[in-house]
């Protein structure tokens, strides 16, 4: 977290006299409401905006393969090139013959992103042909180095990895090329990778972006999607088998945001599956989160059909139970016993022997209507026989309100998921207002998994970022957090976006070729996950929830391993807040760490410059039980109350 560290004895409102309303919040130290879940504030990533293939995957090849529709799309090339159906992936069968003095260039994804003195491992499978040894040139071009080359000798007539670390001596952005000098070879799988990936790993991530996805502390992580785990047909879904095994042999899939927004057109948009369901495992286990997979449930995505027909998008119930084995095999391939499944030898074969400990699963992203819960009760039917363990998540449907997620509501009742998944991409009052909305929830029954959400500040789905969208973000929090025995999961989206090649905005984390952009909307999540606690405190203002009242929304929570009272104050007025904090059940003196986020700036969105909104930590000293503080205006703020 980029923070500066002031000393502070007091912080008390300059101007007290023309201050505005004494805000008085009263929280019970002694009182408990809710525990708090450890894996309550999380991350959900999907490939929207580039996030993967061009994004945290650091694969830096597009179209490595050459299987997108268009053989050669991300490739230049020169002399006498041509694709074949020869290559050993059976599932990937195109390759590409070079023939004399031939070359080709890639182009990355918007460009390579080169780093002074990084190293860049190039790998290729080849074959020589016509009985001769032939030599390949590989460069890093656009460093302007002579010296970012090397040579290899393909010399076998059968297929064969080839590798070579090259060296970036600056930061640039570049291509990748590939000179045949002479002599006939074919070529598929063409990979560069920097070797410094997130943990070294050679399929690997980019570091910077999971860093960023590290320092969130993230309790849950949800994968691979959202509407990619539909497709826009069933052929086109998430089919998470394909994504597991030798990277060279998982087969490409069309990314159904290609096309999904039609004034963001991405035509070499594909999914490569290099980024597969061994490698969310292994992020989340890396980054201290639980895994929490979401699987198709017999429907393909319900905005691009016509539901009003049974047709292709809908799998009839007697043909379920290949989507049903999915879910089965994932909970073997996650947690079995690699001696006795074969998904789970395929988990120890591909590096991890020991068990990924999956606890949650979720079937179906939003799906509504009729279908659903027939579909959905034959999934719980064999996944609880087996393994009653597993908490299965159900959804909401597409929409947090209405007819549709009532009906949602009432069958996932019915059926007894133990977490219903709930969308919301809102305007800030609705945000605002929804701080309540957990408030009145039934306390029995499927608990609430906020499982996207945003608010859109500056209009619907194509939202810039900005300061405005993060505090009312902040709102809404203090909402799941007050109702924290409902609401036991909770995770933003989308998380990242390509500033060259977004579909969809807001997005938490933004990035280019060589930088990461941590959002306002970031650090508001980054807070809270750092501060949810253990234990609610019955916090109210005036006899009522803190929400709205001047402007002010809260929450407070208990630390009971350290014993520290934290609490979150979110001020959307244009106004300082006067606040006197209450603790009841607190005497004397107790420091206290202050982290503000604050800006006047609506749109202050941290993408593509230095950043204009981070945490700004403060020390002070707190007279108890009434302390007196004066929050900014337009701010979030995180009081954390030493023992
Ligand atoms: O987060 C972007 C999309 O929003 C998700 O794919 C989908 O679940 C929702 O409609």
């Amino acid at each position: 977290m980029k923070t500066r560290r002031i000393l502070l004895l007091l912080q008390a409102c300059m101007l007290l006299t023309i201050a505005s309303a004494q805000s008085v919040i009263d929280i019970q130290v002694k009182k408990t409401t809710a525990t708090v879940n450890p894996d309550m504030y999380g991350i959900f990533f999907e490939d929207i905006n580039y996030g993967a293939d061009g994004g945290l995957y650091a694969e830096l090849v597009k179209n490595r393969s050459f299987e997108f529709p268009d053989h050669l799309m991300g490739w230049k090339t020169i002399g006498e090139v041509s694709i074949v159906r020869t290559s050993p992936f059976d599932r990937n069968p195109h390759a590409l013959r070079m023939l004399g003095a031939a070359g080709l260039e890639n182009e990355g994804f918007f460009g390579m992103g080169f780093r002074a003195d990084e190293s860049y491992r190039f790998s290729v499978w080849a074959r020589a042909l016509e009985g001769k040894t032939a030599n390949l040139q590989v460069g890093l071009n656009g460093l302007g180095c002579a010296d970012c080359q090397a040579q290899l000798t393909i010399d076998s007539p059968e297929w064969k990895k080839y590798t070579v670390v090259l060296s970036a001596p600056n930061t640039a952005k570049g291509t990748l090329s590939l000179l045949l000098s002479g002599g006939a070879v074919e070529i598929d799988h063409v990979s560069l990778f920097p070797v410094n990936t997130f943990n070294g790993h050679e399929n690997g991530l980019r570091r910077d972006l999971a860093e960023a996805l590290r320092d969130l502390h993230p309790g849950v992580f949800r994968f691979p999607g959202g509407c990619i785990i539909e497709g826009n047909t069933l052929q086109t879904r998430y089919q998470w088998k394909n994504s597991v095994g030798p990277v060279e042999n998982r087969p490409l899939n069309e990314n159904k945001w290609r096309d999904a927004m039609a004034d963001r057109f991405s035509p070499d948009y594909y999914q490569s599956y290099g980024l597969g369901f061994y490698e969310y495992f292994l992020l989340a286990e890396e980054i201290g989160a639980a895994p929490l997979p979401v699987l198709n449930c017999g429907m393909a995505c319900e905005f691009v059909n016509d539901i009003t027909k049974e047709g292709d998008w809908l799998v009839p119930l007697a043909e379920l139970q290949p989507y049903i084995d999915d879910a089965l095999d994932l909970i073997e391939f996650a947690n079995g016993d690699p001696a006795k499944n074969k998904w789970a030898a395929l988990r120890a074969e591909m590096g991890h022997p020991a068990p990924f400990n999956l606890k949650y699963l979720a079937i179906g992203n939003e799906q509504w209507g009729e279908h659903v819960a027939p579909r959905l009760k034959l999934f719980a039917e064999q996944i609880r026989k087996k393994y009653p363990y597993i908490q299965m998540v159900g959804t909401a449907g597409a929409s947090p309100e209405g007819e549709e997620f009532d009906r949602m509501w009432r069958e996932m009742r019915t059926l007894k998921v133990d977490l219903v998944d709930e969308h919301f991409y809102c305007t800030p009052e609705w945000c605002l207002n929804a701080a309540t909305r957990y408030d009145k929830y039934p306390r029995k029954g499927p608990k609430v998994f906020a499982g996207e959400y945003a608010c859109h500040a500056f209009g619907l789905f194509k939202s810039e970022n900005g300061f405005a969208s993060a505090l009312c973000e902040a709102a809404i929090m203090t909402g799941y957090e007050r109702n924290a025995d409902v609401v036991r999961l909770a995770t933003y989206a989308p998380l990242f976006a390509h500033v060259e090649g977004w579909q969809w905005r807001p997005d938490l984390i933004w990035f280019d070729a060589h930088n990461t952009y941590r959002t306002a909307s970031y650090y508001v999540q980054q807070l809270f996950a750092c501060n949810k606690g253990t234990h609610v405190l019955f916090t109210q203002m005036a006899g009522a929830p803190v929400a709205g009242q001047n402007g002010i929304y809260a929450t407070a929570v208990l630390d009971k391993p350290t014993g520290e009272v934290i609490v979150k104050i979110v001020n959307v007025a244009r106004s300082e807040a006067n606040i006197t904090l209450n603790l009841h059940g607190l005497k004397g003196t107790r420091n206290a760490t202050i982290t503000t986020l604050q800006s006047a700036d609506d749109k202050a969105d941290n993408i593509g410059h230095e950043e204009q909104v981070s945490p700004l930590i403060t020390e002070q000293t707190l007279s108890l039980p009434a302390a007196s503080l004066c929050l900014a205006p337009r701010s979030f703020t995180v009081i954390r109350l030493k023992k």
